[in-house]
């Protein structure tokens, strides 16, 4: 492909103007005019319109068919419920169109196994928002884990503990298995979970907890994970949306040095900090001055390396392939804290309930509030 530029920007089509499509908006409009909202679509037409008029979009289509059927786009971002973005994936890639989604990718292992086949099937690509995987520690750190200037990764800690009120659930797509897919596991862990993958490695074996402890959902509000990777080294996973003191907090004890990241939705250099092991205080100092410097994470850093491999023609990051150990994780914590096993990568094939859907054979809570909605409680 030429090279894209402010003269010949990426064609961007979103789809879903609610929440999330304005910082698709705002981090598209930092690009240096390497990509440009050239159309939008939502059922909702106040809110399509509304966003048209703020970001200056040349067109609003009230169906993704309509918006597809008439323009010409490079790449439509998913900014739509979960439970919408396999179909409307497929619609597009059925275009040959790429296709970038917001987390999670789809609802289920099933789901994600649909849109690689549509994905081969017309040989456009599908791409998963992971932001946190761009900010320059977190690539500095991938580094790090490579050339093996910390050691080996002994232990690690991967919390995200949130802080979501009974309101938060009133949007009808939260809180339920079939349109957000789970709880706090699937549409918020997510994201540091991934991080924690992407620089570690693979996972081997999960053993987890789940609760649902006090808010008005089908879902979890609470999982516990302990996670042994392939590398065995073993992490604690805990997901919430119950905690008032909110965090987003990674913590990695290489064998030279603790690393740790503490944020809540973004992070920059400083939200980072390093603890040398005795006696390697020298080794890790020096390890510490590497780059790169100064790039937070946020979709900004992701959509200027989508663009990056678009015009060299290479893959997309986070394509299918390395997005899908992350929801394979997620699955694994369901199937372990619904069914009381150990499970173990790839043991979830298509015989498997937890293949196809978050809830897999059923929350233990489940028949409690089946019973509770019956009875009018
Ligand atoms: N990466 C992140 O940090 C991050 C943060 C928040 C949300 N998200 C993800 O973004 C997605 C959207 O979340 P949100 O908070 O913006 O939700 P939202 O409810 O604010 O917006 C969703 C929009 O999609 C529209 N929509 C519904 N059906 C549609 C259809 N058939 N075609 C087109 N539009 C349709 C709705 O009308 C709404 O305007 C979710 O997958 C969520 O998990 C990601």
């Amino acid at each position: 492909m030429t090279a894209i530029t402010a003269h010949n920007p990426l064609r961007v089509g979103i789809v879903g103007t609610g929440g999330i499509s304005r910082i698709h908006a705002e981090n598209i409009a930092r690009l240096d005019g390497r990509a440009r909202i050239v159309a939008a679509t939502d059922i909702d037409a106040e809110r399509v319109r509304d966003f048209v008029e703020t970001w200056n979009v040349d067109t609003g289509y009230p169906s993704l068919d309509a918006m597809l059927a008439s323009e010409d786009l490079d790449i439509v971002h998913l900014c739509s419920p979960p439970g919408l973005h396999k179909e409307q994936a497929i619609a597009a890639l059925s275009k040959g169109i790429n296709v970038l989604s917001e987390k999670p990718p789809a609802l289920s292992l099933a789901d994600m196994d649909e849109i690689a086949a549509a994905e081969q099937a017309h040989g456009a690509q599908f791409a998963t928002v992971s932001q946190h995987r761009f900010g320059g520690r977190a690539q500095w750190l991938r580094d790090r884990v490579q050339d093996g200037a910390l050691g080996r990764a002994l232990t690690a800690v991967c919390n995200t503990l949130w802080y979501r009120p009974d309101a938060y659930f009133e949007v009808p797509w939260r809180g339920n298995w079939n349109i957000e897919g789970g709880g706090p596991t699937m549409g918020h862990g997510i994201h540091q979970m991934d991080t924690m993958l992407s620089l570690l490695g693979d996972w081997h074996e999960v053993v987890a907890v789940a609760a649902r402890s006090s808010r008005p959902v089908e879902t979890e509000d609470i999982s516990h994970a302990i996670v042994t990777l392939d590398s065995g080294a073993v992490v604690s996973v805990v997901n919430s949306l119950v905690s008032a003191r909110e965090t987003s907090y990674l913590r990695f004890d290489f064998e030279y040095a603790t690393v740790e990241l503490e944020h809540l939705y973004g992070y920059s250099d400083d939200s980072w900090t390093i603890t040398p092991a005795p006696g390697y205080e020298d080794r890790v100092a020096e390890a510490w001055k590497l780059g790169p410097h100064g790039i937070g994470s946020g979709h900004a850093a992701q959509f200027a390396a989508i663009i990056d491999a678009i015009e060299a023609d290479e893959p997309l990051p986070v394509r299918l392939s390395s997005a899908r150990g992350t929801l394979e994780l997620i699955a694994g914590i369901y199937a372990s804290a619904f069914t009381g096993a150990r499970i173990r990568r790839g043991e979830l094939d298509a015989s498997s309930p937890f293949y196809r859907s978050m809830e897999g054979s059923g929350a233990p809570w489940a028949a409690e509030l089946q019973k509770a909605s019956a009875s009018g409680v």
